[in-house]
């Protein structure tokens, strides 16, 4: 099963420029993305993988990159995301960022989405999804340091 994850805001913004704008006050958003993550394997784009310290712990770091640059130590690279998502047996989570997530979301099978209140300027987006797929499970509404949100996933069509 391919399954993404993603927190975005009413304008399916997902980064600005600097990163996450929401960073560190949604730490139940955190913790979900923990939970569903773990002892599996995540997928992300370089640009996301450059803001990581470190490989999330407990779970396969894939890297999608054409790059031939070496990746730091517990990241492991995929040349062809498309590929590798279409022939895997295996679940994965593709946690993103915008350029991963729009080159392979015709592959995905659920999208697991923490759907923010409000926008936040972002310059960086999820691909418009909603025609493709229909929402089957939403949580109630839940705020944080200021910041209102409910879990949802949505199936392919
Ligand atoms: N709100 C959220 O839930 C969320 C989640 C994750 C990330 N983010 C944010 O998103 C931002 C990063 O997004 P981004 O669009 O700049 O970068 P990105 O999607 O992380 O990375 C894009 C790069 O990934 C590689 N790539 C993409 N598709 C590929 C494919 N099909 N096969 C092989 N390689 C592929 C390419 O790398 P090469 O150029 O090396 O080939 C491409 O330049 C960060 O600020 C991060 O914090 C937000």
């Amino acid at each position: 099963m391919i399954r993404f994850i993603a927190a975005i805001d009413e304008k399916r913004g997902i980064a600005d420029d600097s990163g996450i704008p929401w960073q560190g006050r949604i730490p139940s958003d955190v913790a979900y993305f923990r939970k569903k993550t773990t002892n599996s394997n995540i997928m992300m784009g370089t640009g996301w993988y450059r803001e990581q310290e470190k490989p999330l712990p407990n779970r396969r770091n894939l890297v999608a990159t054409t790059s031939v640059e070496r990746l730091r130590d517990g990241f492991e690279k995929v040349p062809d995301a498309r590929k590798y998502l279409a022939e895997t047996k295996e679940d994965i989570w593709v946690g993103g960022g915008a350029g991963l997530f729009a080159s392979t979301i015709d592959l995905a099978d659920e999208l697991y989405i923490t759907q923010l209140q409000g926008d936040f300027h972002c310059t960086k987006f999820f691909p418009d999804f909603r025609a493709q797929f229909v929402l089957t499970e939403e949580s109630e509404p839940y705020t944080e340091n200021g910041i209102s949100y409910t879990f949802q996933v949505w199936k392919r069509a």
